[in-house]
């Protein structure tokens, strides 16, 4: 008896030390995605679903992706002076996330804009790399260092493949709020996606450092609010993004925001009843016949019956539920941003006339209110679906500013 315990301890023993021997090494996982495969096949083969390009979201592709500059001609107005008037393309997977950026025509203003783009920015944050930030965009993009798109480091521990947050920002941004515990723990999930899906500043003063405006809460006012009362470096009150040079005035480019969206002001009854991102953008689905938590980050409208069906039993009248809120919010707008395109006509004409410079400032305030209230709901990805209350009361408030500036000049 005891020679058989001690046998199979060194039977025991010698099967760990050759398992330990022969196992692939973890330490060696990095932001390239395709070293994971070995652990994770399914998963992995999942991830690469995020390939697939739709032609219900990017008619013309190959090889021209969906833009909305094409779609909008308000938005040569109200993004005069900022390159969004030119380039503004609709998203598509994680996987093109490296290349989509390289090819946008937008100004970057410095290797930054990796830190929701590139994986690699992931150890970036989380070895706490100084100044990285503001290597040229030029240089950094000419490097290669950064060629890894969105992938499993992002939210995954390379060691223990235990899921946790790389973005310190999004960390430091909650305890700068003393948001407790708590609600970290209940968003968890939600904060995974958080790291990239918000709107976002570069500090001011030269470190380009991510900031998030969340001190006020998530809501299109408090946000508003943050900006407005942002204290710049040289003392000057109020954080704008650029100038408009058609209405004269400096306006904020929102980006994003699908989490605070989901957050803001308790009015979305997914976020009340306390789901996360996952629950309808990572069901459990099936991968080579094997139930996964899907790791395509697509439409959840693609999979309804595994994101929704476990509430809504009726798929086809949730879906069209949906789809109605989305097409009232897609007509908004494109009706305010018309209005929207007016005011800025309106102000540009006003000042040409000479009307009274307190007249012009006036109105410059209600466009400022007037653009940022649209583009809350017009850069958020779901169409007001996320949120509809709080996408139909940003619009409201924009239609309201715009209709203020035009009244002011009639
Ligand atoms: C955007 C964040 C994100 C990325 C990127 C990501 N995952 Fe996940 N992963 C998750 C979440 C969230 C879950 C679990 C959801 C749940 O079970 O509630 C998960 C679950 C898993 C699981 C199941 C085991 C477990 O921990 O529950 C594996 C295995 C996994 N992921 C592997 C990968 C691999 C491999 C990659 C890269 C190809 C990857 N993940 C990329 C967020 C991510
Ligand atoms: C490290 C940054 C990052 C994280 C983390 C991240 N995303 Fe994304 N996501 C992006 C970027 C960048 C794009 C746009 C890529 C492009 O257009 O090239 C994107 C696009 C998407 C899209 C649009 C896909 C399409 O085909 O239109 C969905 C849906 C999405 N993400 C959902 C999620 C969810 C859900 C989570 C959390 C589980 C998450 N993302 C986490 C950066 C991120
Ligand atoms: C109740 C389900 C649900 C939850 C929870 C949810 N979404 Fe969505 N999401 C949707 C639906 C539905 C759409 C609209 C898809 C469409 O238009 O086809 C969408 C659209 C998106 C898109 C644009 C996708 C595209 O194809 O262009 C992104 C990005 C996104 N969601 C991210 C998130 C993030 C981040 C969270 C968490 C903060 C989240 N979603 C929470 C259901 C959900
Ligand atoms: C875990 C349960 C659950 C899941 C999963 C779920 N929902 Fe819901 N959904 C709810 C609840 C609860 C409400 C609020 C019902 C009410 O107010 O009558 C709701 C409301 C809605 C509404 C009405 C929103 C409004 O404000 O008018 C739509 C549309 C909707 N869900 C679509 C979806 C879609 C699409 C999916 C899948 C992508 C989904 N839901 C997944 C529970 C869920």
């Amino acid at each position: 008896m005891r020679y058989f315990i001690v046998l199979s301890a060194v039977l025991v023993i010698a099967v760990l030390a050759l398992a330990t021997l022969t196992a692939p090494n973890r330490a060696a996982l990095n932001a390239e995605s395709k070293a994971w495969e070995e652990f994770h096949p399914l998963h992995y083969a999942s991830y690469l679903k995020n390939e697939q390009v739709f032609s219900d979201r990017h008619p013309e592709y190959p090889p021209k992706l969906y833009s909305y500059v094409d779609h909008y001609p308000g938005l040569q107005i109200i993004w005069d002076g900022i390159a969004f008037s030119k380039d503004y393309n609709k998203p598509r997977g994680h996987v093109w996330s490296v290349v989509d950026t390289e090819a946008s025509l937008r100004l970057k203003p410095g290797a930054v804009c990796y830190a929701c783009k590139s994986a690699v920015a992931a150890n970036l944050y989380l070895d706490d790399i100084a100044g990285w930030e503001t290597v040229s965009w030029d240089e950094a993009a000419a490097s290669g260092d950064f060629s890894n798109p969105v992938g499993c480091i992002d939210c995954h521990d390379p060691l223990s493949h235990e899921r946790r947050i790389s973005r310190t920002f999004l960390t430091d941004a909650l305890s700068e709020q003393e948001i407790d515990q708590d609600f970290i723990e209940n968003n968890f999930k939600s904060l995974l996606c958080a790291q990239c899906h918000v709107e976002y500043y570069f500090k001011p003063g030269g470190s380009l450092e991510v900031t998030l405006p969340w001190d006020n809460g998530f809501s299109s006012e408090d946000i508003l609010y943050y900006y407005e009362n942002y204290v710049m470096p040289d003392g000057t009150v109020g954080f704008t993004d650029f100038h408009n040079p058609t209405a004269a005035v400096d306006l904020i480019k929102i980006q994003h925001p699908e989490f605070e969206m989901f957050k803001a002001g308790g009015t979305n009854p997914h976020d009340r009843i306390g789901m996360s991102c996952v629950d309808c953008h990572m069901p459990m689905m099936p991968q080579n016949s094997v139930e996964i938590r899907s790791h395509w980050w697509t439409s959840p409208l693609r999979h309804v019956e595994e994101s929704c069906s476990s509430c809504h039993t009726n798929t086809a009248q949730i879906q069209a539920q949906t789809k109605a809120i989305q097409n009232e919010i897609k007509e908004k707008q494109g009706a305010i941003l018309e209005l929207l395109a007016q005011a800025g006509l309106a102000i540009q004409d006003a000042e040409l006339e000479g009307v009274d410079s307190l007249l012009l400032e006036e109105a410059r305030g209600y466009f400022q209110k007037a653009v940022f209230y649209w583009d809350f709901v017009a850069a958020e990805n779901s169409y007001g679906f996320h949120n509809p209350t709080e996408a139909r009361k940003a619009f409201d408030q924009s239609k309201e500013y715009a209709l203020q500036i035009l009244d002011l000049f009639n």
